[in-house]
């Protein structure tokens, strides 16, 4: 079976999730968004207020610095990459997500990134990357810390580069770290031409 498709059956499942409260609060789940075959993932933390809305990740203030990165750095549409979050309901009034709602939301990331097996994962802000830490039993210190660093690890036959960043909203509220949110994605660019070149050197 192919990617979109076995997304789409996963989307089916999560969009009856009752695993955590969290789905009496929503309005909409918010499963995903995106390109399922993308050597590329980002992970954001819940949905807010726009996304709860639209079903959508990352529409609102905060998507639109995520988007505009993906165009004017990466040179790519928001629909040629996967968008997702940790938690796929939002937390009443934008709250963080609980650790418990965090475990029980788990398994529906865990699904995505088996299906999609992408080849680099950047993770915005502290939730994503204390999350993906965990799960590739990497050592988590601080997304202040992590962030724009290379980390690499092996994982479905082949080598993944994740990459943390800050949390696009942060970039909001902190207008200087915008500048940090776009050096990251300099390092995401470069990676991205590097795995480019290395491609057509294999079939050279
Ligand atoms: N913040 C997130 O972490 N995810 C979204 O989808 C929107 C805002």
């Amino acid at each position: 079976m192919d990617k979109e498709k076995m997304i789409e059956e996963l989307n089916n499942q999560i969009l009856k999730c009752t695993r955590c409260p969290l789905y009496k609060f929503k309005t909409n789940y918010v499963p995903g968004d995106g390109n399922p075959n993308s050597k590329i993932l980002f992970i954001g933390e819940a949905p807010g207020r726009e996304e709860d809305k639209q079903g959508k990740p990352f529409v609102g203030r905060a998507g639109q610095v995520l988007t505009e990165n993906i165009k004017n750095i990466l040179n790519m549409d928001r629909k040629d990459v996967y968008i997702t979050n940790v938690v796929k309901c939002r937390p009443p009034e934008n709250r963080e997500p609980e650790e418990e709602e965090i475990k029980a939301c788990s398994i529906w990331l865990e699904k995505q990134l088996e299906i999609i097996q992408p080849d680099i994962i950047v993770t915005l802000g502290h939730y994503s990357t204390k999350w993906i830490f965990d799960y590739f039993k990497l050592k988590f210190s601080s997304i202040t810390k992590l962030r724009g660093k290379i980390f690499k690890v092996n994982k479905w036959g082949k080598n993944i580069t994740i990459i943390p960043t800050l949390h696009p909203a942060s970039t909001l509220y902190h207008k200087e770290w915008r500048e940090y949110f776009d050096q990251d994605f300099k390092t995401i660019k470069e990676i991205l031409n590097k795995d480019k070149r290395e491609g057509i050197l294999k079939f050279i």
